[in-house]
């Protein structure tokens, strides 16, 4: 496995797959892995002739006051992890390889971004466009990877493919839970042991309203009562919404009938943690 930081010893390395014509697989990510980002190498070494990660925390979808500053990096375990599972270059590039001085193009777009966390967290998702952006420029794979975790982050992505004319077959990945049914998220780390255990009651609420809604009921404003009942048991939690949507355009429903998500993004002491589960 090769690490490399800069744009340039990228291209070199990748030329000779792309005469080649080899398949390329990438995964963008933040590092700080857990078994989701795994899956998702997992799967494009299956699938791909040369999987490419690239790990970067990324200053512009962070708001004031938000985990820049402390979103954890650990690229020492994160090569071996990567490795492990036989990831061939690791893309680790600079602030200043990426956003370079006079840096003034940002990539946004209408609807979904607005959305479920676009109300909580402004600009992130321009954040997060404009670095897939440049990294599909920069690393031209055939299929990218994502998981579901980050529901709204996939419709964004793939939309973004589709109207800035990407040739990248976008792929997710379901959400990968720890035992007891936390959805696995490098923010895990910030949660105290008495928070972690709480934390379980998030994914609990969700499977609790999926089965309300399996059982037949259909109003979403009692299923979102059960929900914030449920995680009204995390102490010292702070709820940034509990929404049933639409799958495809993320607007809230009022009667539940066909496929919805439901998603929920809690504060859990230092914690934002978000999660969902689909009816169908
Ligand atoms: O999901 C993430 O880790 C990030 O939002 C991404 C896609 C790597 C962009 O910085």
């Amino acid at each position: 496995m090769r690490i490399i930081e800069t744009i340039h010893d990228l291209n070199v390395a990748l030329a000779p797959a792309r005469r080649d014509g080899k398949r390329i697989g990438f995964i963008p990510t933040m590092g700080a892995f857990h078994d989701g980002h795994l899956a998702l190498m997992r799967r494009a070494r299956k699938e791909c002739d040369i999987v490419l990660v690239s790990i970067f925390v990324n200053p512009l979808q962070f708001s004031a006051g938000e985990d820049y500053d402390r979103y954890p990096r650990n690229l020492t375990n994160d090569n071996r992890l990567a490795d492990s599972v036989g990831v061939d270059l690791i893309f680790v590039p600079s602030v200043a390889e990426m956003y370079a001085k006079g840096f003034r193009t940002f990539v946004d777009q209408d609807e979904l971004p607005t959305k479920l966390c676009g109300e909580h967290r402004p600009g992130h998702f321009r954040g997060v466009m404009t670095v897939v952006a440049k990294l599909f420029s920069i690393c031209r794979p055939h299929v990218a990877y994502f998981g579901l975790k980050d529901y709204q982050q996939t419709l964004i992505v793939k939309r973004m493919v589709v109207d800035l004319n990407y040739d990248i077959d976008i792929r997710t990945c379901p959400t990968v839970r720890e035992e007891d049914g936390l959805a696995m998220s490098s923010r895990n780390v910030y949660l105290g042991p008495k928070q972690r255990k709480d934390a379980t009651y998030i994914y609990k609420s969700l499977v609790y309203a999926r089965k309300m809604i399996d059982d037949g009921e259909t109003s979403s404003s009692r299923v979102i009562s059960e929900v914030r009942r449920i995680l009204r048991k995390i102490k010292g939690s702070r709820v940034d919404y509990i929404q049933i949507v639409n799958q495809d355009t993320l607007e809230p429903v009022r009667e539940i009938k066909g496929k919805t998500l439901i998603a929920v993004a809690i504060r859990v002491g230092k914690a934002r943690l978000i999660d969902n589960v689909m009816n169908q």
